[in-house]
């Protein structure tokens, strides 16, 4: 028998149809004197009976993951830069047009989307409860409350600020556990012909490319129009409209409002027939998916270990969350992986989580000129090989393992 639990959106039944067993605090770096004890959870996944809500079985406490060391800076990639820059434009253009309209963005950062709508000189307000990067947000003129957002926090937003037009969050809301707090705070906090805008890693992409180093602490929720609809539809929202978007590995931007106040757009209809002939979390689908995991492991640990035999020096690119799953689900450690390179000061001069392999700035991977790079930032693969092109004129190579593994 599966390993089930009760859902947290409905209740139902949720089956477990992955386990990658114990796994560290995805974003925990540790510095190498550490002697404290790492903390570990069971990472499960599963999909519930009922509503087709696919989330963790086990949920780690959200002051092990969201505190004032939290590492992960979103301005660290050029492109995401961009892309927020491009959806603050977007906001600025349309629901923010009005007068004295008001936008309040959840897990907002290090202030990369809000910056733009501040410069505009637009009412806003960032909910951000990790203190490293909420920090950096007010240093650069940008309101923000270091706070977790539930239904109590929207409540103190809407006594001190009034009604928001947009509220959105950006791989944030697929974090929180807490749905239903969540969901009754935007209910509250939200216009009566506001929107509620929120992107995040689409389940229909995990599978497809089996991505399964998706899979970790942080992301709780893997969502898919059919789900999000369902959770919708319990707090008297409507998903109104949804986009596919290209970032972070293949993500969609839902956008729910009040019951009745908008039309639905055709997308979302369109994407429903889609997920629903794709029998996204019918029983074959899911194990079928698992194969493929167990399979990604099996070539990955085999071909780490054939190069080493052959005095290959092989590294790691991009000291990402999502590496936490694939080290410590393959058991690779700093033997297979000499070190991983990543920008973030944050993250250099530590170890990685649960597998203990040093993490260099990009200095020290640029002098070293290694054989082999595993990309674990595979999701911003197009910046990187453009400014990478030195590595492979050395004779470098790229393994990956997403959607299997190959070297490139
Ligand atoms: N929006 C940024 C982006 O897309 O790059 C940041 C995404 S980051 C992966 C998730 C953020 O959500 C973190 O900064 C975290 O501190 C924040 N967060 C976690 N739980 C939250 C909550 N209940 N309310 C608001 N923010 C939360
Ligand atoms: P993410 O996949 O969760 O966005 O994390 C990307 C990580 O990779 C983050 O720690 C920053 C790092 N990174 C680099 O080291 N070099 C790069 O060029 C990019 C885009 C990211
Ligand atoms: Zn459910």
């Amino acid at each position: 028998m599966p390993e089930s639990a009760a859902c947290r959106v409905c209740g139902g039944v949720v089956v477990a149809f992955m386990d990658f067993g114990k796994q560290p605090i995805s974003d925990c770096f540790l510095p190498p004197e550490s002697t404290a004890p790492e903390h570990f959870y069971r990472l499960v996944v599963g999909a519930c009976e009922s509503c087709t809500m696919v989330q963790l079985l086990h949920e780690v406490p959200r002051e092990r993951m969201f505190h004032d060391h939290y590492p992960y800076h979103s301005s660290g990639s050029a492109r995401m830069r961009e892309h927020f820059r491009g959806v603050a434009e977007h906001f600025i253009g349309t629901e923010l047009a009005g007068d004295d309209a008001f936008i309040v963005e959840l897990g907002c950062n290090d202030g990369v989307m809000l910056a733009t709508v501040a410069e505009a000189g637009i009412r806003h307000l960032g909910v951000e409860p990790s203190g490293s990067v909420a920090d950096v947000t007010a240093a650069r003129g940008i309101r923000v409350r270091k706070d977790f957002f539930e239904e109590e926090t929207a409540r103190a937003i809407l006594a001190e600020d009034g009604r928001a037009a947009v509220i959105y969050a950006a791989n944030t809301l697929c974090h929180i556990p807490y749905l239903d707090s969540v969901l009754r705070g935007v209910r509250e906090l939200l216009a009566p012909d506001g929107v509620f805008v929120f992107e995040d890693p689409y389940f229909a992409d995990i599978v497809r490319q089996t991505s399964f180093d998706q899979m970790y602490d942080e992301h709780f929720y893997y969502f898919t129009a059919r789900s999000v609809a369902e959770l919708a539809r319990r707090h008297d929202l409507d998903l109104v409209g949804v986009e596919r978007l290209p970032v972070h590995g293949g993500e969609v931007r839902y956008t729910l409002a009040r019951a009745g106040a908008r039309e639905r757009a055709a997308a979302v209809a369109e994407l429903l027939a889609e997920e629903a002939a794709a029998e996204l979390t019918a029983r074959h689908t899911l194990d079928g998916f698992r194969d493929r995991v167990l399979k990604a492991r099996d070539d990955l640990t085999a071909l780490l270990r054939d190069l080493r035999s052959q005095g290959k020096d092989v590294v790691g690119y991009g000291a990402t969350a999502k590496s936490a799953t694939v080290l410590n689900y393959c058991g690779i450690g700093p033997e297979l992986i000499a070190y991983v390179t990543d920008t973030t000061p944050a993250k250099q001069g530590r170890l990685t989580p649960g597998s203990h392999i040093p993490v260099v700035p990009h200095q020290s991977f640029a002098d070293d000129g290694p054989h082999y790079a595993v990309l674990f930032a595979w999701n911003h693969a197009e910046e990187i090989m453009a400014k990478e092109q030195a590595f492979r004129d050395a004779g470098g190579r790229w393994i990956r393992y997403v959607p299997g593994v190959r070297v490139d």
